[in-house]
C-alpha cells in the first residue's frame, strides 16, 4: 500500500492561518505530523480554528505570531519549533502576498515590501531551517513560488520578480543542502482561490475578469486543497528523488 504518511515528524508552515496555508497545515496534520508550527501575522479567531481542527488529526499544534520577513521572528520559528519537539523536518516556506500595479503605480516602498515578504523570508526560512537540518539527519523545505515566477505574471512587476526568485533559491538550495539530506522543491500555483486573488480579481472589471479566467484550460480556479496535496506530497517520502524542481499546479495554464 502506499504511504503518505508523515508519522513523528514536525513541520513548520508560514502563513499557516489562511487560503493556501491553511490548506497545506490542515492536509499535514492529516498525514500524521506530531508537532506544527504556524508562523502568521495575526493570531485571532481564524489560527485558533485552524488549530483546532488540526489539532483534531492527532498533531500538537504551536501558534507563533510574527512576520517572515523579519529575521529575528523567522529564526525564533525554528528555535522554539526544535525546543518544544526537539526536530525539525519539514519547512513549508508559504506565507506571501501581492498587489495589483503596473510599472507606474509600484512605488519603491511596495517593491521593497513584496520583496522582503515573499522572497527574503523564503530565503530566511530556507536557511534557519537548513541550519538545524543539517547536523540532524536532513529534512525537507517547500518553498512556495507561483506562475508569475516563470511567467512573469500580469499582477505587478514585483511580484513576479519574488517569486522568480524563490525559484532560483529552490534550485540554489537543492544542489547546495542536498549533501546534507535535505531536499528543496517549490509549487507554482497558478490562480487559486483565495483571499488573495479575490481581492486582485475584486479590481478588474466583469470583462478583464472573465478574459483571466479564459486563459485557463481546465476552465476555473484551483482549490488551496489541490496545491496542499501536492504541498504533501513534495514534503513525503514518496518524492524522496524530487529535488531543486518547481512543480506547476495551473490547470494546465503552462501546455
Ligand atoms: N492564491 C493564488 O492564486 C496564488 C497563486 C500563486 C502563488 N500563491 C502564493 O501562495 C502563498 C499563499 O497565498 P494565498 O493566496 O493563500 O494568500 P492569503 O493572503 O490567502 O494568505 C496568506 C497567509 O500568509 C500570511 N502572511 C502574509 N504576510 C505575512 C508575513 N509578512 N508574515 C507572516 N505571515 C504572513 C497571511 O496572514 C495569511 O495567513 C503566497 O506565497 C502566494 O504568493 C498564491
Amino acid at each position: 500500500m502506499i504511504s503518505l504518511s508523515l508519522d513523528g515528524k514536525v513541520g513548520i508552515v508560514t502563513g499557516g492561518v489562511q487560503g493556501i496555508g491553511r490548506a497545506i497545515t490542515l492536509k499535514l496534520a492529516e498525514a500524521g505530523l506530531r508537532g506544527l508550527t504556524v508562523l502568521d501575522l495575526k493570531l485571532g479567531d481564524a489560527a485558533q480554528e485552524v488549530a483546532q481542527r488540526a489539532e483534531s488529526f492527532g498533531v500538537e499544534v504551536l501558534l507563533l505570531e510574527g512576520n517572515v520577513s523579519k529575521n529575528e521572528d523567522m529564526k525564533k520559528a525554528i528555535t522554539e519549533t526544535v525546543k518544544k519537539w526537539n526536530r525539525l523536518d519539514i519547512m513549508v516556506n508559504n506565507a506571501g502576498m501581492g498587489r495589483q500595479n503596473d510599472f507606474f503605480t509600484t512605488s519603491e516602498g511596495q517593491w521593497d515590501l513584496i520583496i522582503d515578504v515573499n522572497l527574503r523570508s523564503v530565503f530566511l526560512g530556507m536557511k534557519y531551517a537548513a541550519e538545524y537540518m543539517k547536523d540532524h539527519g536532513g529534512g525537507c523545505i517547500v518553498n512556495m513560488a507561483s506562475i508569475s515566477g516563470v511567467t512573469g505574471g500580469n499582477t505587478s512587476p514585483d511580484y513576479g520578480a519574488s517569486k522568480a526568485g524563490v525559484i532560483a533559491l529552490t534550485k540554489f538550495g537543492a544542489k547546495t543542502l542536498s549533501k546534507y539530506g535535505i531536499r528543496v522543491n517549490a509549487l507554482a500555483p497558478g490562480t487559486i482561490e483565495t483571499v488573495l486573488v479575490k481581492s486582485n480579481y475584486a479590481t478588474l472589471t466583469p470583462e478583464a475578469a472573465e478574459k483571466r479566467l479564459s486563459t485557463i484550460p481546465m476552465g476555473r480556479m484551483g482549490t488551496p486543497e489541490e496545491v496542499a496535496k501536492v504541498a504533501l506530497f513534495l514534503a513525503s517520502d514518496l518524492a524522496s528523488y524530487v529535488n531543486g524542481e518547481t512543480v506547476m499546479v495551473t490547470g494546465g495554464r503552462m501546455s
